[in-house]
C-alpha cells in the first residue's frame, strides 16, 4: 500500500439553493483542479463562497448571512459532500430568513459551530487580502493570531484572557481620570496579570515568525523566480524590553490617554522588499505576490501542523500579476504538494492551457449568470479556442 503522510479531503460535490446569484446548481468536482471561468459578476466568486461557507460555516465576504440568500427569496441552502480516503461527509447549511442559520454534518446538526471549524481546512487567496497591506496593523495581528490559534489552543486562551484585563486595565485608567484620583496598588493587580498573559502571546508570536518567515521566503520566491527579496519583521514593545518596565515608563503616557499605550495589542509585522517598506515600495504585482506567499506559507503551516492538505480558493489571480507570475504559481499549486484547488478566471481558456502542459486532473466550469456547467471540452479543443 502506498504511504500518504497527509490526510486528503476533498469537496466531491457542491448543491446550492438560492444562494447569493444562484436559483439552484449542482456541481460535481475534481479532486485536484477546478477553473470556474465567467464574465465579471456572473457568480465565480459566489462558488468560491459556498465551499468557504462549508468549511467556516460563514461567508468569507459578508458577515450577515440573511444577505447571502437570492434577493427576494425565503432561505438559502448549500450542501456539500467531502470524500477522504475512507469516509464521505455530508454537510448542510441552511439559512431561513429571520431564523438562525442550521448547520448539520451527516445529519447531526451542531450545537456549537466551532466543533466543525478546521474539520476541512481551507485557505482563500482573495484580492480582499491586500488589506494586509493597506490597513492598520489590527489587520496583520488577526492574521497571526489565526494562523497560531489552528495549532495553539492556549495561545487563543491566552489572548482572551489578555483581552479581558486590557479593557479592565484602561477601564481602570478611565474612572482615574473622572475622579482625579490615582491608586497605584489597584492598577498594579491588573499589570501583574497583563504582563503574565502578555509575555505568553509574546514568545509564541515570536517562535511562530521566526518559522513562518523561511516558508514565506520561498514561496515568494517561487512566485517569482527569484527578482527580489522580501523580509518580514515582528515589531512590539516587548522585544527589547520588559513588559514591566514598559509599563512603568508608559504610565504617565497611560494615564493622560486613559488606555494602555504598550503592549502586544500593539504589535504588528513589517513587510519589507529588498529592505525597504512593502506598502510605499512594491509595485502593484510584487504586492500580490507577496501576499500569495504569505497565504501560501498560511497553507503550508496548516498542512504540516494538522497533517491535512488544504482546499486552496485562487480568486483572481491574473489580477495584477503578469503571466509569468501566474505560471509559476499554477505549476506550483498542481504539484503534488498540494490538494484539491479552485480557481476563478475570466477567461474562458488561459488557465486550461497552462494545466495542459502539467499532468494534473482539471475540470473546467463555465459560469453564466448564476448557473455553473461544466464545460467537457477535449485537448484540442481547447487548443483550437484558444
Ligand atoms: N443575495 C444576492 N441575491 C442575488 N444576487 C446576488 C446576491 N449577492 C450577490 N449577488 C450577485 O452576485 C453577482 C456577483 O457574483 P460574483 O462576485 O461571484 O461574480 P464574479 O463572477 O466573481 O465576478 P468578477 O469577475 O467581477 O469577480 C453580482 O451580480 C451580485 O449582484
Ligand atoms: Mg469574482
Amino acid at each position: 500500500m502506498k504511504y500518504k503522510a497527509f490526510f486528503l479531503m476533498h469537496l466531491k460535490k457542491l448543491s446550492v439553493l438560492n444562494f447569493k446569484n444562484y436559483p439552484e446548481t449542482e456541481l460535481q468536482f475534481s479532486n485536484r483542479i477546478n477553473c470556474l471561468t465567467g464574465n465579471n459578476g456572473e457568480g465565480k466568486t459566489n462558488i468560491l463562497d459556498a465551499i468557504h461557507y462549508l468549511s467556516f460555516c460563514k461567508s468569507f465576504f459578508n458577515p450577515i448571512d440573511s444577505q447571502n440568500i437570492l434577493h427576494e427569496s425565503p432561505f438559502f441552502l448549500i450542501q456539500g459532500v467531502f470524500e477522504g480516503p475512507d469516509q464521505e461527509d455530508d454537510i448542510y447549511c441552511g439559512l431561513k430568513r429571520n431564523q438562525k442559520k442550521q448547520f448539520k454534518r451527516n445529519k447531526k446538526e451542531y450545537s456549537r459551530l466551532a466543533d466543525h471549524i478546521g474539520l476541512y481546512p481551507l485557505v482563500m487567496i482573495s484580492p480582499a487580502d491586500s488589506e494586509l497591506i493597506t490597513e492598520g496593523s489590527e489587520s496583520r495581528r488577526k492574521f497571526i493570531d489565526s494562523v497560531i490559534a489552528q495549532f495553539d489552543r492556549d495561545y487563543l486562551e491566552n489572548l482572551i484572557s489578555y483581552n479581558k484585563v486590557l479593557s479592565q486595565r484602561n477601564a481602570l485608567l478611565k474612572q482615574f481620570s473622572d475622579s482625579r484620583q490615582f491608586d497605584r496598588t489597584s492598577l498594579e493587580i491588573w499589570d501583574m496579570q497583563l504582563i503574565e498573559y502578555g509575555k505568553r502571546v509574546h514568545l509564541k508570536r515570536q517562535d511562530f515568525i521566526n518559522s513562518f518567515i523561511t516558508i514565506f521566503q520561498k514561496y515568494y520566491e517561487l512566485i517569482s523566480g527569484g527578482r527580489e527579496e522580501v523580509g518580514m519583521g515582528y515589531t512590539s514593545h516587548l522585544n527589547d524590553t520588559s513588559f514591566a518596565d514598559a509599563l512603568e515608563k508608559a504610565l504617565n503616557r497611560d494615564r493622560a490617554m486613559e488606555y494602555t499605550t504598550v503592549g502586544i495589542h500593539k504589535d504588528d509585522l513589517e513587510f519589507t522588499i529588498n529592505g525597504y517598506p512593502l506598502k510605499k515600495y512594491a509595485s502593484q504585482g510584487q504586492q500580490k505576490s507577496f501576499l500569495i506567499a504569505l497565504k501560501l506559507a498560511q497553507f503550508d503551516f496548516i498542512k504540516n501542523i494538522k497533517k491535512v492538505t488544504p482546499i486552496l480558493l485562487l480568486d483572481d489571480i491574473y489580477d495584477k500579476l503578469d503571466d509569468r507570475r501566474v505560471k509559476q504559481l499554477m505549476e506550483l499549486v498542481s504539484s503534488d504538494n498540494f490538494g484539491q484547488l479552485f480557481i476563478t478566471d475570466t477567461h474562458p481558456t488561459r488557465l486550461a492551457n497552462l494545466f495542459l502542459t502539467t499532468n494534473a486532473d482539471f475540470k473546467v466550469f463555465q459560469i453564466t449568470n448564476g448557473n455553473a456547467l461544466e464545460v467537457k471540452t477535449t485537448e484540442i479543443e481547447i487548443k483550437k479556442i484558444a
